[in-house]
């Protein structure tokens, strides 16, 4: 009985500090975007059947899942909330997807993006000026970004769609 009152607390603890504390440290707060501009986006990146998307902090993975059910093509989500991370597996998981989606529970800056055709952001301007460079290194030519609402400093966007505020980079 009294290992049960000490083993409580301690689990406790373990999922504060290792679930819920690291979120105080990564400014970006889930946000999902809309589904009418998910659509969009997608569109704007022209993404192609068996072509992978990258959705860097995938929330509750709903890019993914439309990439999948609607493009038929490979989604990896990559998500440093294990909240999020977990409800993206689950949905994925019940949706009958995993063949195509995967989730990592990752920092989006120690992942690789070699194997990305398409990768979609909504982020911060501070964070998408540090991925600007990791995609100028990493990224295949040809590979297309599409960001909302913050823009890749020095770099043209291919399009635009001012009304959304989204913007598509090619690589
Ligand atoms: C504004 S939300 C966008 C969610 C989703 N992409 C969408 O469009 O619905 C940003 C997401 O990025 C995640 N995130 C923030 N910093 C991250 C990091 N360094 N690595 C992985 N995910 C991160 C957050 O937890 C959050 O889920």
């Amino acid at each position: 009985m009294n290992l049960l009152f000490l083993f409580i607390p301690i689990i406790i603890l373990f999922l504060f500090f290792w679930w819920i504390f690291p979120l105080f440290f990564h400014g970006i707060p889930w946000q999902p975007t809309d589904m009418k501009r998910v659509k969009r986006m997608l569109e704007m990146a022209d993404l192609k059947p068996d072509e992978t998307l990258y959705d860097l902090g995938c929330g509750d993975g709903r890019i993914l899942i439309y990439a999948a059910q609607k493009y038929h093509a490979k989604a990896v989500g990559i998500e440093i909330n294990p909240w999020l991370f977990a409800l993206s597996w689950i949905r994925v998981f019940f949706l009958g997807l995993k063949h195509r989606v995967r989730v990592d529970l990752k920092n989006i800056h120690e992942v690789s993006l070699q194997n990305a055709d398409v990768v979609t952001i909504f982020l911060y301007q501070n964070v998408n000026d540090l991925l600007r460079e990791k995609f100028l290194k990493e990224l295949k030519p040809g590979a297309r970004i599409i960001s909302y609402v913050w823009i890749l400093k020095d770099w043209d966007p291919d399009l635009v769609d001012q009304e959304y505020r989204l913007y598509k980079y090619i690589r």
